[in-house]
């Protein structure tokens, strides 16, 4: 067992703090990692931090800066299986996709190290001679990020490699209930060559987060903010940032549908509904929230859904399971809640079950002992009408709700009508089906026949609506987060040239008719 601390410019920050265990949640017992969660004040001295160091980071050469990320995928890669094992350890990922998960971080850096070659900018002619108009690329300054714990690896290096590839220096502030993954991969970050002060690491709760947020805006501080994790907390976010001019980077949650048409193979939507409503234990942003299938072939996909849920082996994360336990004990409590939501007029399917898995309420083929973690049965919840919570809201964790349709259009507009906009799915069979389900979905990310989850690290990632503000992560898409465009005009006439006066015109014979 160890105990974290924040670094700030590559020493301890031994402020006033208050303790939090970190625990196993797949035995309570295990506690992984004792966390002294600091106050605002460590977040605002590494912001300071932040700022002293990164000018000097940004005078790199970026092709230099990409030989850090090259480094970072090769320390990353050579401790796949330790980090894979820790995320298990700490949050309950089934060790498969936690080591999908570390593989994320060197697909990324993989992508990155290049950038650092092109980090393009434009020439661009000028309307005027002897004069030359360039684009450039510009550091944003200081970013701080604040991240979840469902990825606790991954998801920060889709902030944190673009962000310092782009010259800038970052506090990171990941999730209490998964510090001691964090402070390894900040390891693994600072021993791939990161001169210190560029990446500072924070632990704090959600309060002093926010408090020392405001208080480092309010310094002008910080020039950018990234955060993962729930809608409320995003919006407070967005309407901090908005008052210091900023727009941040906002990854928020999801009630992500799958649409089933009449003429889909329903062998395949059975398998995509049951890795991102039961994967990872129905814990990703992009999980799958609510299965809206064509009337005519609910019946036969539900009894199908149903028995495949079923058999889902659930247990002991480092074995060979589709899911685990839930991250930690605040998301088993909103689980509870959600739980709640069901009614009268719902059929609960997909286990022996709900609720805790307990030795008195056991599930079949549960692999291990359920007693000392936070295993819940999963659900599928049939029959879920448009008015429900259920339907309306993000219930993060293992529960899917299943819903009719019998028009297309119909179909169209239940999708859209939760108001979140991350992911989405159809099984179809005919193409135009599939055209007209992106036409009309509003979700950032739309999958044909394939889950809702399990985007690849190099295609634009991030949502609409309540999933976010429109900006995106990943692939070339999220340099426009960390970098600003800089344009630069160089007259080089020998006299002043003003701009839409002293340009030629063009003369046509506006009246020539053939
Ligand atoms: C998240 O849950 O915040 O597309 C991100 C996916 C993963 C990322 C999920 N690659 O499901």
């Amino acid at each position: 067992m160890q105990t974290l601390e924040s670094i700030i410019e590559g020493k301890t920050w031994s402020g006033e703090g208050s303790d939090y265990e970190s625990c196993n949640p797949s035995n309570l017992d295990d506690v992984v990692a004792t966390v002294r969660l600091a106050g605002p004040d460590a977040l605002k001295a590494a912001a300071e931090s932040g700022r002293r160091a990164q000018r000097e980071w940004a005078a790199v050469p970026a092709p230099v800066r990409g030989q850090f990320v090259a480094a970072l995928g090769r320390l990353v890669a050579a401790n796949k299986e330790t980090l894979a094992q820790l995320v298990t350890r700490e949050i309950g990922k089934p060790i498969g996709e936690a080591r999908g998960e570390v593989q994320e971080i060197v697909d990324t850096c993989d992508f990155f190290l290049g950038e650092g070659r092109r980090l393009y900018g434009q020439t661009v002619p000028s309307e005027m001679p002897d004069k030359q108009l360039f684009t450039f690329r510009v550091p944003v300054g200081v970013a701080t990020i604040i991240t979840a714990g469902n990825f606790p690896v991954a998801v920060p290096s889709w902030y944190l490699v673009p962000a310092l590839l782009c010259g800038n220096a970052v506090v990171w502030k990941p999730a209490e209930y998964a510090a001691a993954s964090a402070k390894a991969f900040a390891d693994l970050i600072w021993h791939a060559g990161l001169p210190k002060g560029v990446l500072n690491l924070v632990f704090a709760d959600g309060q002093s987060t926010f408090d020392g947020l405001r208080d480092s805006l309010e310094a002008k501080l910080v020039d950018k903010v990234g955060f993962t994790g729930s809608s409320a907390v995003g919006t407070k976010i967005g309407e901090l940032c908005g008052r210091h001019l900023q727009s941040p980077c906002l990854e928020l949650g999801g009630k992500n549908p799958m649409v089933i048409t009449e003429d889909a193979d329903l062998d395949l939507a059975v398998e995509g509904a049951l890795f991102s409503g039961f994967g990872t234990a129905g814990q990703r942003c992009t999980s799958l929230g609510t299965v809206i299938v064509h009337e005519s072939v609910h019946d036969e996909f539900v009894q199908r859904f149903d028995a495949a849920v079923k058999a889902a082996k659930a247990g002991k994360p480092d074995d060979d399971v589709l899911f685990g336990p839930l991250l930690d004990e605040k998301f088993a409590k909103s689980y509870e809640e959600y739980l709640g939501w069901i009614g009268e007029h719902h059929t609960v399917l997909g286990s022996t079950g709900t609720g805790r898995i307990t030795a008195d309420n056991p599930r079949d083929g549960f692999v291990g002992d359920p007693s000392k973690g936070l295993f819940y049965h999963p659900v599928i919840l049939d029959g879920v009408k448009p008015d429900d919570r259920v339907f309306l809201e993000e219930t993060f964790g293992p529960i899917v709700g299943v819903t009719t349709y019998q028009t297309f259009d119909e179909a169209i507009e239940l999708a859209n009508k939760p108001g979140y906009g991350l992911s989405s799915s159809v099984y179809t069979t005919n193409p135009t089906t599939a055209f007209r389900y992106r036409q009309g979905i509003s979700a950032g990310m739309v999958s044909v026949n394939n889950s809702t989850s399990g985007a690849e690290a190099h295609l634009p990632f991030g949502g609409n609506g309540k999933s976010g503000n429109g900006s995106r992560q990943s692939g070339i898409w999220v340099l426009d987060q960390f970098t600003r465009w800089q344009s630069m005009n160089w007259d080089f006439s020998g006299k002043l040239q003003k701009a839409q006066m002293d340009v030629a015109e063009v003369q046509p014979d506006e009246d020539f008719r053939l």
